[in-house]
């Protein structure tokens, strides 16, 4: 036999079932449980990502993969549960089932402070911040379904369709994901591009978006983002903006309205099919203009100024060489979209190091009952 000391991964193998007491969540939707093994001498601990649990649970936890520092497993019985669990309103969540949703066994103000103590936990961690971070509700999906405005589903061999399962390429026949909007876009993984497009609409302004491009996907996202964006930022007229990682122009309507036509907005937005709709859709606003491109790279050719800048990139983040060129435009106030609190904080920590103190985030569940939240940080310069 392996002595664990020596080599922790031996301690358990796929399939294998240990009672576990679940300690605190982790980013990614899973809490962290640290279960000792081994005997006298030899005994240590080891850890086990554990999914569909919740903190102080007693679990049978069934090992799912083998990593070399730690394991997967899935809370298959509970022993004693979180008051915080509830009955899963969808019959595919749970062990064994689809992958999307990672928090259906949990009540919905429990899922907001999980992933409050998520958002705190990244910013503390990469950022050295100490926020206390509260998760809002958002409108337009009170019981944490039907806010998805946009699914992509897999085709079965049969003709069903279904959701993908946790970590896997199995899928899961899914006849009506329950948080799917109401005439949801729907795609087909592995299809050709869409050629149609969709049209969106946010307060009085109309969104031509390829219908299966990017949009925020959930139904009251639009609106509680661009409010946000506004609200931080407090554009005067007259000031000079710049919208990165712009989509088909949604902050950067709504910045030139606030600016006026005696202002500027810039969108860059890399993906050439949404910068002719970010185009198309700002026609009527001619302080808006529209640059496709890299956020580094237009900036950087640019060499330029700006007062306020609004950021919301994609799930990887900015990265330094972003952030530095956002820096280098030297605006008053930055605000920061973020659909992973780990990108964003560690592009915050890179802000830090070019003088812009962040001054508040904001958290929003944009993604009830998955462990996916939406954060709004913003950065005041220092200089
Ligand atoms: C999270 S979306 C935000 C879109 C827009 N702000 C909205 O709310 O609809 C991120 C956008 O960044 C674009 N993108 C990704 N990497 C980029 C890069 N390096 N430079 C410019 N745009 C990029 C994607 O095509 C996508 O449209």
């Amino acid at each position: 036999m392996v002595a664990v000391t020596a080599d922790p991964s031996a301690a358990f193998r796929v399939g294998d079932r240990v009672e576990a007491r679940i300690g605190p969540v982790a980013h990614g939707g899973h809490m962290v449980a640290r279960v000792p093994v081994g005997e006298g001498t030899d005994q240590t601990s080891v850890v086990i990502f554990v999914r569909h649990a919740l903190p102080g649970e007693l679990a049978i936890v069934e090992i799912t993969d083998v990593a070399k520092r730690f394991f997967r497993g899935d809370a298959v019985e509970i022993t004693e549960a979180s008051a915080d669990r509830v009955q899963a309103p969808c019959v595919v969540a749970g062990p064994g089932g689809c992958g999307g949703c990672d928090f259906q066994h949990v009540s919905l103000p429990a899922q907001r402070e999980l992933k409050a103590a998520v958002v705190a936990e990244q910013l503390q961690r990469l950022a050295g911040l100490d926020l206390a971070v509260a998760v809002r509700e958002v409108p337009g999906a009170t019981d944490g379904l039907r806010w998805r405005t946009r699914m992509q589903y897999v085709a079965l061999p049969d003709g069903g369709y279904g959701l993908r399962k946790n970590h896997s390429h199995e899928v899961v026949e899914v006849e009506d994901c329950l948080i799917a909007a109401p005439g949801a876009r729907v795609a087909i993984a592995g299809d050709p591009p869409a050629r149609e497009t969709a049209t969106e609409t946010v307060r009085d302004r109309q969104f031509e978006v390829a219908a299966d491009g990017f949009w925020q996907v959930h139904t009251g996202a639009p609106e509680v983002l661009v409010a946000t964006v506004l609200e931080l930022l407090a554009p005067r007229p007259g000031e000079k903006v710049f919208d990165l990682y712009g989509g088909v122009g949604l902050f950067a309507a709504f910045l030139a309205e606030a600016v006026g036509p005696e202002g500027s907005v810039l969108s860059i937005e890399g993906d050439p099919r949404a910068s002719a709709f970010a185009k198309s859709n700002l026609a009527d606003l001619r302080q808006a203009k529209v640059r496709a491109g890299r956020v580094d790279r237009v900036l950087t050719e640019l060499d330029t100024f700006a007062d306020l800048v609004v950021l919301d990139p994609p799930r990887e983040g900015a990265r330094k060489q972003a952030v530095d060129a956002v820096a280098d435009l030297a605006a008053r106030k930055i605000v920061y979209v973020a659909c992973d609190p780990a990108a964003l904080a560690r592009d915050l920590a890179y802000f830090a190091e070019r003088r812009y103190r962040v001054t508040e985030v904001r958290a929003f569940d944009l993604f009830p009952m998955t462990s996916h939240v939406e954060c709004v940080a913003l950065l005041e310069s220092r200089l």
